[in-house]
């Protein structure tokens, strides 16, 4: 049996100050998880400015909770991992610079994270043994990517987002709807006491072979159907409303997804990312997972949300195949999966 690899994982792209310690690419020691919520709900959304300070502010107390909490010290640490894009470049800059500091310190190897690929690493973290290949949708604030994942840090991209993502549709939704930020786990919640089917929102396919999306048009859909009721004066059931966005965005979500796997003749589907902690869409992927003998996979709500421990789990993987960065490491707000 060979070494267990300690890591020291930093994440801080968007609005979560977070930090974690992981044995391997699987077993969490701490993950300590500094949210900004409270602070951004204030203004309807994530202030850059306000969240890189935060992390400032924020990031040494935090790296100290999470050795404290895993009962180490920094001489136990083998590798260091931090997320390098994407996201907001003042918010990672803050993760990047502390983990370069600490790598050059204690002289051990810096592994730059991709966010995405983090979000997707949390599936290794919830299965033990879940192995690749797999189909993974990834649906976040910024991002939704259709994925095949051939292989531990080897990724086909099959699909993706024209214009808005899963995530920031939730969240311009609920905006409109007079629900604070962020929307994702609002709306989930009205939407199990609204009816899905009251409001038939369109879904989008775009070209029959496709596996891109979109939602702009969707979130065009809600606003007009919003802006005439209100024009006419008609009552607006705001649970209906949510419940047949929610139904029209996971619908396409999830037959593109059931496509896929069809495709490349998988028998898994993962979902990662915050958009995976909805419930709605947990259920219609589980029925027709069920129906078309596809297991389908997604990590505990803590995971799907931004935390460190998945950029652990997935810098411990590249680490394995030897994707090590230098400590000229640089942050890439835009930086793509593949
Ligand atoms: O992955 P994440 O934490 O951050 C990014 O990398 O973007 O995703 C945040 C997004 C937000 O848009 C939020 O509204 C959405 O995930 N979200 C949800 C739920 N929980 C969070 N969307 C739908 N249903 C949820 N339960
Ligand atoms: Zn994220």
């Amino acid at each position: 049996m060979s070494k267990d690899i300690i890591t020291l994982a930093i994440e801080t792209s968007c609005d979560e100050t977070s930090v974690a310690v992981m044995k391997n690419g699987r077993e969490i020691l701490s993950n300590i998880i500094s949210s900004q919520i409270d602070i951004h709900r204030k203004f309807g959304g994530v202030v850059p400015e306000v969240a890189s300070r935060k992390h400032i502010e924020n990031i040494n107390i935090i790296i100290q909770e999470a050795l404290d909490e895993a009962n180490i010290t920094f001489n136990d640490i083998d590798i260091v991992g931090v997320t390098q894009g994407p996201g907001l470049v003042g918010a990672l800059l803050v993760g990047i610079s502390s983990a370069k500091a600490i790598a050059y310190a204690l002289n051990k190897p810096l592994v730059g994270v991709n966010h995405i690929e983090g979000h997707i690493c949390a599936n290794y973290i919830e299965y033990k043994d879940l192995k690749p290949p797999f189909i993974c949708l990834v649906v976040s604030g910024g991002h939704t990517y259709l994925v095949y994942v051939k292989d531990y840090a080897e990724y086909e991209l099959y699909g993706r987002t024209r214009d808005d993502a899963a995530g920031e549709a939730f969240d311009k939704v609920a905006r409109a709807l007079g629900l604070p930020y962020p929307g994702g786990p609002v709306i989930d919640k009205l939407s199990k006491e609204g009816n899905a089917a009251a409001i038939d929102f369109p879904r989008v396919y775009l070209e029959q072979d496709s596996y891109d999306f979109s939602f702009s048009g969707l979130k065009t859909a809600v606003l007009n159907y919003l802006n005439e009721r209100r024009q006419k004066g008609e009552e607006i059931v705001v649970e209906d409303v949510a419940a047949s966005f929610q139904q029209a965005v996971i619908e396409v979500l999830v037959d593109k997804s059931i496509r896929l796997a069809k495709e490349k003749a998988t028998d898994k589907i993962a979902i990662a990312g915050g958009v995976a902690a909805n419930e709605g869409l947990r259920s219609l992927m589980e029925k027709r997972g069920k129906e078309e003998n596809i297991q389908i996979l997604y990590p505990s709500k803590i995971l799907c949300t931004d935390n460190a421990a998945m950029i652990g789990s997935a810098a411990y993987f590249n680490y394995m195949k030897g994707n090590i960065s230098g400590l000229d490491l640089s942050v890439a707000p835009n930086l793509e999966l593949v």
